[in-house]
């Protein structure tokens, strides 16, 4: 019993060594790079901006199959993002933020519900009001341009 135990704390020592050896290891590799890439994010816009971004060109992309009669079906952005993604520093979710971020989400899904009885044409513009009405008191410069993503 007592060889047993004694074996195993050996063994657990041993572990822990090579644990922290290993991790002394990969930190020395790859301490440059990380400094490179904190310098770089700087001038990088938030994950939030970048998601908006994305759901902006996502919507041109609707707005450009839906003029040309087509009925899109895809909705490949994460619309969860919204709940997760960090924002700009200074930037947060607000009361007025929670009670327009839900409703947006469920109309810009119902845009690719192929069941839905609404006209697509009505349902597209019912989401892009949805993102001026957040914006409007949220981050207003982008107003001019998401006006632009309206059917008219
Ligand atoms: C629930 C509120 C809300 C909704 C809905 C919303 N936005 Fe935003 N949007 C914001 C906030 C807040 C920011 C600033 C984010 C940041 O800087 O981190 C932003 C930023 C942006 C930006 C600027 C990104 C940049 O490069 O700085 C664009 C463009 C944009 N939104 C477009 C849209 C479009 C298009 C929609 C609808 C498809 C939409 N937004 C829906 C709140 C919203």
């Amino acid at each position: 019993m007592e060889f047993y135990l004694n074996n195993k704390h050996f063994g657990i020592a041993f572990l822990l060594f090579l644990t922290v050896f290993s991790c002394k290891d990969k930190e020395d590799t790859s301490k440059e790079p990380l400094k490179k890439a904190v310098v770089y994010e700087m001038y990088q816009p938030s994950e939030m901006a970048g998601f908006m971004n994305a759901m902006y060109a996502y919507n041109q992309q609707l707005k450009s199959q839906i003029v040309a009669g087509e009925t899109p079906t895809s909705l490949p952005l994460d619309l969860l993002k919204l709940h997760s993604a960090e924002m700009t520093a200074g930037k947060s979710r607000t009361e007025n933020w929670q009670s327009f971020v839900n409703v947006f989400i469920a109309s810009q899904k119902a845009i690719v519900d192929t069941l839905a009885k609404t006209e697509l044409k009505e349902r597209y513009n019912t989401a892009i009001n949805n993102c001026l009405n957040c914006h409007k008191t949220e981050c207003t410069g982008p107003i001019p341009k998401i006006k632009k993503l309206l059917i008219q």
